[in-house]
């Protein structure tokens, strides 16, 4: 697994001091200058314009570097973000150094593929990757999504942002590797167009969907896996205002600052005409059937799907359902239901003991989905021919939660109670 590991979250949670200064534009120079300084340097290395690569043969090196350039000419040069080739500490507009990755040993970061270190003094990140591991996309751009996100400043020092860095780490990743979105990038370092298989994994975001959005506790967490948030609010399929490809950058630009605010909240504030909590109950209706706009990742949950554990109600006869305790949906989780339909009239009643937002997702023939809002408990939805429909209820508290999600408060990690009559249709 890439980790970005505790070891880095301990140097980037030291107190953060420095005063903004106004942003001065200027062109950054073609080449950006060697700073061997950051992270100790070495004797065998090889240069791109905006990258150092230490401690691999020229092949290996090459194709490091055409990875990272990529990257860098996807995210930073054309997508916005702070190059990590500027140090955080200030706004100037230099000096302009190339970021450093190391090639490790194995036996030196056990369990990681690679880590992003910083030099907290310099206030620059630099890698570590283990060799192997040189020429992997969803090792090397993960690790580089992490120094894009210290050089961007607003999250550092901020404990409860601090599970979300994996989260935003794996959506670069995801990214790169498996949507069009960096395909211009790519052809201009001669790298394959053609996306990859996406990081999704359908298994632990949609079969454990109950958990916490964002749930970074050791061994149970969904923290690298929940980013397909990301995706949605980013592909914004429901046209919500304030969501959109410069939402994640909103997130952490217009973060409040030195709030140790969530990055839901935000989220919350960018949004207008829509609240934070209808926006995490659609993302979560649209991951019935993984419609958030990425092919690669509904093609995984399409393989998948069958075997997924879908396993959240027990039956009390006539029509009438409840969640099991261990699968009701906490903070801002949901419950994902697929209905079996016994006619084409298909419709819910929902009972909660707090405040939820459900949906019914009907997919078409075609692979079309609609959504069908549960009003004041209620929805009825007529299928076509072919259609199929699925319940989603999500846990939505009426205000969002200031919580840790390294350290999940028992009030955040509380289950939604309910029950449904469910009418022209089984579980
Ligand atoms: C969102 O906007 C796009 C582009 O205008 C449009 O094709 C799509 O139907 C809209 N979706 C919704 C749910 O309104």
């Amino acid at each position: 697994m890439y980790f970005f590991a505790s070891l880095v979250l301990s140097v980037v949670l030291h107190a953060v001091s420095s005063a903004a200064l106004p942003a001065v534009a200027a062109a950054p120079p073609a080449q950006y200058t060697a700073n061997p300084s950051i992270g100790g340097g070495g004797t065998q290395y090889k240069d791109s314009a905006h990258f150092r690569v230490y401690g691999v043969d020229s092949t290996t090196a090459d194709s490091t570097l055409k990875m990272l350039e990529a990257a860098h000419n996807c995210f930073v040069e054309t997508l916005g973000w702070r190059t990590p080739s500027l140090t955080y500490k200030s706004n100037a507009d230099g000096p302009y150094y190339k970021m450093n990755v190391y090639k490790v040993e194995a036996s030196t970061m056990p369990g990681a593929a690679a880590q992003t270190w910083t030099d907290a003094n310099a206030g620059l990140a630099y890698l570590k990757v283990v060799g192997q591991y040189m020429t992997t996309p969803g090792v090397i751009v993960h690790e580089f999504g992490h120094a894009m996100h210290y050089s961007e400043k607003n999250w550092i020092d901020q404990l409860r942002t601090g599970a979300w860095w994996e989260t935003i780490a794996n959506f670069i990743a995801d990214t790169y590797i498996a949507t069009s979105t960096c395909a211009s990038a790519k052809a201009s370092q001669s790298l394959s167009t053609t996306p990859g298989d996406s990081l999704i994994d359908v298994k632990k975001v949609i079969g454990d969907s109950h958990q916490v959005l964002v749930d970074g506790t050791s061994g149970s967490g969904n923290y690298y896996q929940a980013w397909p948030f990301l995706a949605y609010i980013t592909n914004n399929p429901d046209n919500y205002s304030g969501l959109g490809k410069e939402v994640l950058l909103n997130m952490i630009r217009k973060y409040k600052l030195n709030s140790n605010e969530t990055p839901l909240h935000s989220l919350e504030r960018l949004l207008s005409g829509v609240t934070i909590q209808k926006v995490v109950g659609r993302y979560w209706a649209h991951m019935a059937y993984v419609d958030i706009g990425h092919a690669k990742a509904q093609a995984v949950f399409a393989s998948q799907q069958k075997s997924l554990n879908y396993a959240n109600l027990d039956s009390n006869g006539n029509g009438k359902y409840t969640i099991k305790t261990a699968r009701q949906p906490r903070y801002m989780g949901a419950n994902i239901i697929p209905l079996k339909a016994t006619g084409t009239s298909v419709s819910v009643a929902v009972t909660a003991s707090g405040a939820y937002t459900a949906t019914l997702a009907v997919k078409a023939s075609s692979g079309s989905v609609r959504y069908v809002d549960v009003v004041n408990g209620n929805a009825a939805v007529t299928l076509a021919s072919g259609e199929t429909v699925t319940l989603v209820v999500v846990n939505t508290p009426s205000a969002l939660a200031l919580y840790d999600p390294f350290s999940i408060p028992a009030d955040v990690n509380k289950g939604l109670e309910y029950s449904v009559q469910i009418t022209g249709a089984t579980v």
